[in-house]
């Protein structure tokens, strides 16, 4: 079975009825969109919100109805990718552009599940280059200071022309090798005026859910 197949199907295990779902973003979260659309009419009363456009486009072309997340007062649960977690279940987020919502709904919700394929996993962080969201008006200034911060910062392109976010923001990717202590840095570079947010997602996870060719592991934070 396709180890991404494998980890979205487990979530579907923790899906709860009469509760508001947060659905994340990336390939991993809609294989979990599509098990979860073929199965809602199980379920008596669920309210979807979803971390981005791409999201809420694709759960809506499933017939799942999304709920602005300023509609919604606490969500129970999210379901969601990473681009890497560590031991201690932190990750880097915002491979696909969606951290700055995806942090947001993250840190609304009582619970918070990853589910990735087990190449995510990795001992320390840093080995997937950074994303971090920025004003585009600063984007100049900041690649200069994440250079001399020797943070090997790269815009990110789209055809061409520089990504931007569902917030109309930039992204900076940063190629930065092994991070000792990601909570250190998420905080250091939160702080830079013109950052929006940052792709280290530190004390976040609850739950990953690692699939595999033939079985899934289910990690929990201590
Ligand atoms: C989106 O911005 C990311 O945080 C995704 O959650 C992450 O890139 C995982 O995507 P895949 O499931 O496609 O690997």
């Amino acid at each position: 079975m396709n180890s991404k197949f494998s980890a979205a199907q487990k979530a579907l295990d923790y899906v709860k009825d009469n509760t508001i779902l947060g659905l994340g973003t990336g390939s991993t979260t809609e294989i979990f969109i599509q098990l979860l659309a073929e199965r809602v009419n199980t379920f008596k009363k669920l309210i979807f919100t979803s971390t981005s456009n791409r999201t809420t486009s694709f759960a809506s072309h499933l017939g799942l109805k999304i709920t602005p997340f300023d509609e919604i007062e606490n969500v129970d649960l999210t379901i969601d990718g990473a681009d890497e977690v560590d031991n201690n279940l932190n990750g880097i987020k915002g491979g696909g552009g969606a951290l700055l919502f995806e942090k947001i709904i993250a840190k609304n919700s009582k619970e918070c599940i990853w589910i990735v394929d087990s190449n995510k996993l990795v001992e320390s962080l840093g080995k997937f280059p950074l994303p971090i969201e920025v004003v585009p008006f600063a984007f100049k200034s900041l690649m200069r200071n994440f250079e001399e911060k020797k943070l090997n910062p790269k815009l990110r392109l789209s055809n061409g022309k520089p990504f931007i976010t569902d917030s109309h923001n930039f992204i900076i990717d940063c190629s930065i090798g092994r991070i000792d202590n990601s909570l250190e840095l998420e905080l250091e570079l939160k702080l830079i005026t013109g950052v929006v947010e940052v792709g280290l997602f530190n004390n976040i996870a609850d739950r990953v859910i690692v699939g595999y060719q033939d079985k899934v592991d289910i990690l929990e934070r201590k």
